[in-house]
């Protein structure tokens, strides 16, 4: 089946809310041409969100939050919920980002905990995944993802993957300049779906949208998803400009 392609914008820990405003209208007119051929969105901070959400109304750009908490509510200072989210029009929640597992503590029972927590409130989470240069270099690049894979999937029902975006960001490729070679990424996003497939079966697995993330750019973005099983990226440094987000963005439809 063909599956959409799927670029996302990760800011990370960048731009203020007037700075988010003057790059959400920016990109609302630049990525206007590509409406219906890619499914895009933004993820910004937190204090950014409702800047992006009434900036992107009604446009082709979708907005995400960078993180979610597990529990309705309650004390637990500095985090944010589902229903939060949800209130203010975020539709997509980066989960387990490499930053997070290596800065935050976050692991694969709370990336877990936090995937069913924005199923539950209607959100679609993009889960991350992605080995360390030790562990490919150890030959354990299978073996850590899939772990990763079945510890952000357990107890999730193959209905509910529809909604969700897997993003496999090798952690030596990130913010280094360094790109896994187009070969290289497919044939771990081919390992992927062979999990996904184990796991919900082989339909579920053909649906699944995975997105290569670390180090895309304009330039390399064409080859990376041209390949069979990389259907987008998640963006980070290319990200946080309107003319290398767009041309990224073109560049991977083919436009
Ligand atoms: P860069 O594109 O800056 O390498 O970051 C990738 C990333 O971590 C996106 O989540």
């Amino acid at each position: 089946m063909a599956r959409k392609i799927f670029i996302a914008g990760n800011w990370k820990m960048n731009k203020t809310a007037a700075e988010t405003r003057a790059l959400c209208e920016a990109l609302k007119t630049s990525l206007a041409p590509f409406a219906g051929k890619a499914e895009v969105a933004v993820c910004p901070t937190f204090t950014s969100l409702t800047t992006a959400v009434e900036i992107l109304k009604g446009t082709n750009v979708k907005v995400g939050a960078q993180n979610i908490h597990w529990a309705d509510e309650g004390a637990f200072t500095g985090e944010i919920s589902g229903a939060m989210l949800k209130e203010i029009g975020v539709e997509y929640v980066i989960i387990g980002h490499s930053e997070r597992r290596q800065y935050f503590g976050e692991t694969d029972e709370t990336v877990n905990k936090r995937t069913a927590a924005a199923l539950k409130y209607g959100l679609k989470p993009i889960v991350c995944i992605g080995e360390t240069l030790a562990e490919r270099e150890g030959n354990q690049t299978e073996a850590v993802l899939e772990k990763q894979i079945r510890g952000a999937f357990a107890g999730i029902p193959a209905a509910a993957m529809a909604d969700i975006t897997i993003a496999y960001e090798p952690v030596w490729a990130i913010g280094t300049g360094k790109t896994a070679t187009p070969d290289m990424a497919e044939a771990t996003h081919a390992f992927i779906r062979k999990v996904l497939t184990d796991l919900f079966g082989a339909a579920v697995a053909d649906a699944a949208v995975i997105q290569y993330g670390g180090s895309m750019k304009p330039g390399n973005a064409k080859d990376l998803v041209a390949q069979k099983d990389i259907d987008g990226g998640l963006i980070g440094g290319a990200a946080l400009k309107a003319d290398s987000f767009t041309e990224l963005v073109k560049n991977a439809i083919g436009a």
